[in-house]
């Protein structure tokens, strides 16, 4: 597996003082499709800016098919395209010269035929001689995403195409993106919505107060969110977990007043029979059972809690 974006224990501290990336580390793999999930302010849109160089980085590194960011600009710069999470357009210039005039920005020669291609791909090609301004806002989405791809990148980064944008437009980007994956390119995008990782990321990596808490196979993480807790409140609190109990996926909390099991829902067997079998052979008598589903946010507060954790997304 070739990684083609290295971002190395990067820190943005704001002025005024803010620090808005707290050092995260990240290898983004060719041909993947991140998705960088977290919730509103996290840091995401920064993480993004400092990666693509338009934010300069505190401190830390971001190489990009091996070229630094910063001291090899134009040629890290060349390999990204990067869809803004504002829609910014010139309301009176159509929609082919747009997208031709981006190609020159970055130097690349005239070459309508790569152009004709974008807008074909991106169902765009019968707006080509509208004004940006007559557009619907999911077809203005389009024009920044073929504006970014006009310079023909190999990674794509798209900061929360999704925000705003009603069910179907929705579901229209998720069918563009996979069909830029199966043409080579690495996406990476940043979203709240958990469906939308869900739906279209190889992989999930979740941001939150600026730092990168963890980066995970989507399969991986979508089977932790299908784990359920079974809070036993005990007649008598424990000291330490019980020997024969070792085999259990458990915790012990309230100072030993209760466990806590996790299990997951989608297991042939949740092992719960097994479990209370086990504290009855053990003399302990429960006063009480509860479950709760486990949520992002208890994933989340696991990982800050958890600080070992970060180094995962190593
Ligand atoms: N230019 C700036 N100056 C100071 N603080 C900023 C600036 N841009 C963003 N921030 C702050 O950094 C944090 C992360 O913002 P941002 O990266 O936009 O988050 P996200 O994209 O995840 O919503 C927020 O608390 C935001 O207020
Ligand atoms: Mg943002």
């Amino acid at each position: 597996m070739t990684t083609i974006v290295e971002i190395d224990d990067l820190k943005k501290v704001y002025d005024g003082g803010f620090e808005a990336l707290k050092g995260g580390s990240l290898d983004i793999r060719e041909g993947e499709i991140l998705a960088l999930l977290g919730p509103n302010g996290a840091g995401k849109t920064t993480l993004i800016s400092t990666v693509c160089g338009i934010t300069n980085a505190t401190s830390g590194s971001v190489r990009v098919g091996g070229h630094d960011i910063v001291t090899d600009f134009r040629a890290a710069r060349a390999m990204i395209g990067l869809v803004p999470q504002e829609i910014s357009l010139e309301p009176f210039e159509t929609v082919i010269r747009a997208v031709r005039y981006s190609r020159g920005l970055f130097g690349c020669k005239r070459d309508d035929a790569h152009i004709e291609k974008v807008l074909r791909d991106l169902s765009l090609w019968d707006k080509r001689n509208a004004k940006t301004m007559e557009l619907s806002g999911g077809m203005k989405r389009r024009v920044l995403i073929a504006k970014a791809l006009s310079h023909q990148p190999r990674v794509l980064f798209l900061d929360e195409p999704t925000a705003g944008v009603d069910v179907e437009l929705r579901r229209d980007m998720w069918k563009v993106v996979a069909e830029l994956k199966a043409s080579g390119v690495t996406i990476i995008l940043t979203t709240h919505y958990i469906e939308e990782a869900e739906a279209i990321a190889d992989r999930i990596g979740v941001i939150s107060g600026g730092q990168l808490l963890l980066v995970e196979e989507k399969d991986a993480l979508m089977q932790r969110l299908g784990q359920k807790q079974l809070c036993i409140e005990l007649q008598q609190s424990l000291n330490e977990l019980p020997e024969a109990l070792a085999d259990f996926d458990l915790d012990l909390c309230d100072d030993g007043a209760s466990l806590v099991y996790t299990y997951d829902t989608a297991a042939e067997r949740t092992g719960i029979a097994r479990l209370i079998a086990a504290l009855t052979a053990e003399g302990l008598n429960v006063r009480d059972i509860q479950t709760r589903q486990k949520s992002l946010e208890d994933i989340f507060v696991d990982l800050v809690h958890n600080t070992g954790n970060k180094e995962d997304a190593a």
